[in-house]
């Protein structure tokens, strides 16, 4: 228990902020009046468009004089039961000093952990670092003479002679000798060359063969966690081992570790920078290979820099880098041109097809017409009269798609009805339908036997179409074998992957960009590449990063029809004209450009890397600093950096969880709070994907179950618990998952990814088992006030407040706290069919930017939560009204000064709470009385109090009265 009988000192996210009421960016009335009385019809709602643009330029903030959304009441009855709760309290007042001692939290294992990890910082720790790695005789000579019997064993020989064919086994001895005289080496070749499965295992025999095994021990680093297993798998079996002799793997939560030294770990990136935090020079490490860097994802592109740093203390520890021929360079010139190697490697040539040529083959007519119902019809007709602002993709397709068609029709190269479809946009958006008829007229045209492996941006389109596939009659189960590949897909027989299919069937394989570089198919002969690849985006303006499918890179391309060439002349399809190929970009972006920073931020912080914008200046590629600004913002927003940049007891969790931090936050107080199984099916389906899939054409039924499923709670998040937690409990999953439009295949990923994450709150000592339904964590789980009041603590500042009409009518217009712009529910949430809402604020997740910015997914919550987990807290009082606040954008009026006083003080508590609860892990005894509970119970009193009085008559803010602003 924390030390008692102080006084609050320190401004926090639950305490008093000076707040700066000087508006910006709306001080001028013509930014805040109403129209000129003069304007009519469309003229107004131009207006007030344009007033919106001007103003969304502005660090926008409340006016002055903002007047209150409504009003709080609590009842007597409430006043006095909260009272009883906190009587029998015996803690006191919390004294928070600002030296960041913590003198206040009692002393524990946490507290020491946690206060080492904040003073520390990593050069200082490597500068301490002992070597090691000791040799060991006996061990030496035990791993010689077991490889020396291995090499009479006929697997062994089976699988060398394979080896021996690989590209890089030619390469063998100048890769050994290059590697023994640098510290860092490049080592580049074409994808399936033997870089991944061969390198390691090279290193390993020249040790041991040279008697010295013992000093030797690899780590090899995987971008996702389904190579690590795989590629440590075909080690073992190269090696004729069983996993965990001398070939072991890591990933988080999932491990078979092989013996300690004359081994080779495969781990995913995040392995080896968790590692770090307790061993950051990797001291009994020998090698570390960092495989795939080119595809340049911020935890390799992150552990590089690392590493760099660590290379100056440790000069005994080898760095090899590993990279498909992609703009190999730049990783040489990174680490001070190091010297690079490249294995050359042999494919067979492959045959290159294009859009065109594919509706030519197929004589597909499915871009015949124009479909009036999407919005490309409408840009048809601008791009053919000119008229409005283009965007970039439209531009690109009147400059280049349609003057390449017109040519084709000149040229009549092709049929007239193919270049008229090159004509339609619509051929530019990815069509199942065309993938479908290509791959029939693959099989039952063309004259090679071998794989057909697919490439589609993401999950939804893989089993959209395994769907289409698996219903047709033309692929019986006898005759295909069908597999999904992608990296979230739950462990799956990995080995039939990569096994030759059995006599009389064929593969057909349907992956992301996973097969383009880190998982090789050998017999595949066939690739069908749809051009299109989902890369996060993040959007500054919005503050948000939303996923999208965008075109590949020609780096992409070329790597996919390289698939198609392994053991024979293959043949690629790409879905997208010649014309768009010589437009795509080089490469992708690297994705510290497209990500947010925030879970980047907390990893830097734990591996005390010192001043966030020292060390990311120091990557390859610094991010923007606009977005490094906009993490730490949020960060400290969310009290997982205090205001001088250090981890908060709070942020040393999150840095711990692999979710984005809101969604950590949101579990953490699931997990205190004892409503844990809603609250993990909330987080996942966020950061990962929900799982409803809404067919065309089905949309308002599709609306309609949602809202079902919504019932009255107002929450697009209840929705996303609900349909878990019937699908969990349903007798009959299928039929439930038909009739609500959901994919059981996603919500298998869901309920596995739930229970991961039982793991790592394990881990954190926050549950004591793994079960997310298990009683103890879900006391108050059938409490749906609750669950919305800690989403809206995990959410938060994610805040859009509803906007107020003159007769106190609530409107489905609303402005988002985070940026200031006028926002709107989409279509697809379930509070966009809602006329009638009794608080005028909602939480959220995701914004998109269309023709309006809109809220993705939302939740109507009430404003006690959002007075209680806000920040910048005010209470004041004004021609006798009190007033509460956070924000400087959220205020009610409170009906007495007792009620203000309640709410200053369960936020106190529950500063102190949370801070006592996040540095003493465990789980709360909801069954006997103790201080900790009557605390707890007192809070969600509060919060999950439904009394609010009516919204005020005269509380409309005139900037809020008008619908045509978006
Ligand atoms: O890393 P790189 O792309 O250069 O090649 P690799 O992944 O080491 O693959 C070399 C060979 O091993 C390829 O022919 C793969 O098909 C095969 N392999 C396999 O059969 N099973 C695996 N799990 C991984 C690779
Ligand atoms: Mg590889």
């Amino acid at each position: 228990m924390p030390k008692r009988g102080f006084k609050r000192k320190r401004d926090d996210m639950y305490g008093n902020m000076n707040i700066n009421e000087g508006g910006e960016g709306t001080s001028q009335s013509s930014n805040t009046g109403r129209h000129p009385p003069e304007l009519r019809g469309k003229e107004i709602g131009l207006f007030y468009a344009r007033r919106n643009r001007e103003r969304g330029k502005g660090n926008w903030k409340l006016k002055r004089d903002a007047k209150p959304l409504g009003s709080i009441t609590l009842s007597e009855t409430k006043k006095s039961q909260i009272g009883m709760m906190l009587r029998s309290n015996s803690m006191g007042n919390i004294f928070i000093t600002d030296n960041n001692s913590y003198d206040h939290v009692e002393d524990s294992l946490f507290k020491y952990q946690f206060l080492s990890n904040i003073r520390g910082n990593m050069m200082e720790r490597l500068k301490a670092v002992e070597p090691g790695i000791f040799r060991n005789e006996c061990l030496d000579k035990r791993f010689l003479s077991e490889l020396t019997n291995k090499k009479n064993d006929l697997r062994y020989q089976a699988m060398l002679n394979k080896r021996r064919k690989l590209p890089s086994y030619e390469k063998r001895k100048d890769l050994l000798k290059i590697i023994e005289e640098n510290q860092v080496v490049l080592i580049s070749g074409e994808t399936g060359c033997g870089k991944t499965t061969q390198v390691a295992q090279f290193i390993l025999d020249d040790y041991i063969e040279k008697n010295k095994g013992s000093a030797c021990k690899i780590v090899c680093t995987q971008p996702r966690r389904i190579s690590a297993i795989s590629v440590a798998e075909r080690v073992a079996e190269e090696r004729a081992e069983k996993l965990g002799e001398s070939v072991g793997f890591q990933i988080r939560l999932e491990k078979k570790l092989p013996r300690d030294t004359g081994s080779i770990v495969f781990c995913t990136t995040g392995v080896v920078l968790k590692q770090m935090e307790s061993d950051p020079s990797l001291s009994t490490v020998s090698h570390i290979i960092l495989d795939e860097i080119h595809e340049r994802s911020i935890p390799s592109d992150f552990l590089i820099t690392v590493l760099k740093e660590v290379i100056k203390k440790r000069n005994d520890l080898k760095i090899i880098l590993m990279s498909a021929t992609l703009n190999a360079e730049a990783f040489s010139k990174y680490y001070n041109n190091c010297p690079h190697i490249n294995i050359p490697g042999f494919t067979y040539p492959v045959t290159e097809y294009f859009l065109e040529d594919v509706l030519q083959k197929t004589q597909s007519k499915l871009f015949q017409q124009f479909e009036p119902s999407t919005s490309r019809w409408d840009y048809k007709k601008r791009v053919q009269k000119n008229r409005g602002p283009l965007s970039v993709e439209e531009q690109e397709f009147k400059e280049y798609i349609m003057p390449y068609a017109r040519n084709l029709e000149r040229e009549k190269k092709y049929d007239a009805l193919v270049c008229e479809q090159l004509k339609n946009p619509d051929s530019e958006i990815l069509n199942l339908d065309l993938v479908y008829e290509l791959l029939v007229y693959i099989v039952e045209k063309e004259e090679k036997h071998g794989s057909v492996l697919i490439f589609c941006p993401g999950l939804s389109q893989i089993s959209g179409l395994i769907k289409k596939i698996e219903n047709s009659s033309k692929f019986p189960p006898s005759r295909y074998i069908i597999f999904p590949l992608h990296s979230q897909m739950p462990s799956i027989d990995q080995k039939e992957i990569f096994n030759p299919a059995p006599q009389g069937k064929r593969k057909i394989i349907v992956s992301t960009n996973i097969a383009e570089t880190s998982i090789t198919i050998d017999d595949v002969v066939y690739v069908i590449d749809c051009g299109k690849i989902k890369t996060a985006d993040f959007d500054i303006e919005l503050k948000t990063e939303t996923l999208k499918i965008r075109w590949v890179s020609v780096a992409n391309a070329d790597q996919r029809r390289g698939r198609a060439g392994r053991v024979q002349p293959g043949v690629c399809f790409h879905l997208y004209s010649r014309a768009r190929h010589m437009i795509l970009e080089k490469y992708l972006k690297p994705e510290i450009l497209c990500k947010r920073l925030e879970g980047t931020i907390l990893t830097a912080k734990i591996l005390q890397l010192g001043k966030i914008e020292e060390f990311f200046s120091k990557l390859m590629v610094s991010p923007d600093a606009e977005s490094l600004s906009i993490a730490l913002a949020l960060l400290k927003r969310l009290n997982a950096l205090d205001s001088v940049e250090n981890l908060t007891p709070l942020g040393y969790h999150l840095a711990r969880l692999p979710v984005a931090p809101q969604m950590g936050k949101m579990i953490l107080l699931g997990a205190i709070f004892s409503c844990l199984d809603p609250i993990l099916s909330v987080a996942v389906s966020l950061d990962f994907k929900d799982a409803f899939q809404i067919p065309l054409g089905k949309e308002q039924e599709a609306d309609k179950k949602r809202s079902e499923l919504a019932d009255d709670t107002m929450s697009d998040h209840i929705v996303l618990h609900r349909a878990l937690e019937t699908f969990e409990y349903e007798s009959d999953p299928s039929r439930f998952c038909w009739e609500y439009f959901l994919s059981p295949y996603t919500l298998k990923l869901l309920k596995k990814m739930k229970e991961q994450f039982m793991g790592y709150l394990k881990d954190l000592d926050f549950v004591s088992n793994l079960n997310p339904k298990n009683a103890e964590n879900n006391q108050n789980s059938k409490n749906m006030s609750l669950v919305k009041a800690v989403i809206c603590a995990g959410l938060y500042p994610n805040v859009a407040i509803l906007k107020v009409s003159k007769k106190g009518i609530i409107k489905p217009y609303m402005t988002s706290m985070q940026t200031g712009q006028s926002c709107k529910f989409h279509p697809k949430s379930v509070l966009s069919r809602t006329r009638s809402f009794s608080f005028p604020l909602v939480v959220y997740y995701k914004k998109m930017k269309s023709t309006c910015d809109f809220i993705y997914d939302a939740t109507m919550v009430h404003p006690l939560p959002i007075l209680f987990f806000g920040d910048r807290y005010i209470h004041s009082e004004a021609n006798g009204k009190h007033i509460v606040g956070v924000n400087n954008m959220v205020r009610f009026t409170a009906d007495s000064e007792r009620t203000v006083s309640i709410i200053r003080d369960l936020r106190d508590r529950l500063f102190w709470f949370l801070e006592h609860k996040i540095t003493h892990p465990g789980s709360v005894n909801w069954t006997s009385s103790s201080d900790e509970l009557n605390v707890l119970k007192a809070i969600m009193e509060l919060i999950t109090s439904e009394d609010m009085g009516d919204v005020d008559e005269e509380s409309f803010d005139e900037d809020f009265d008008h619908e045509d602003d978006c």
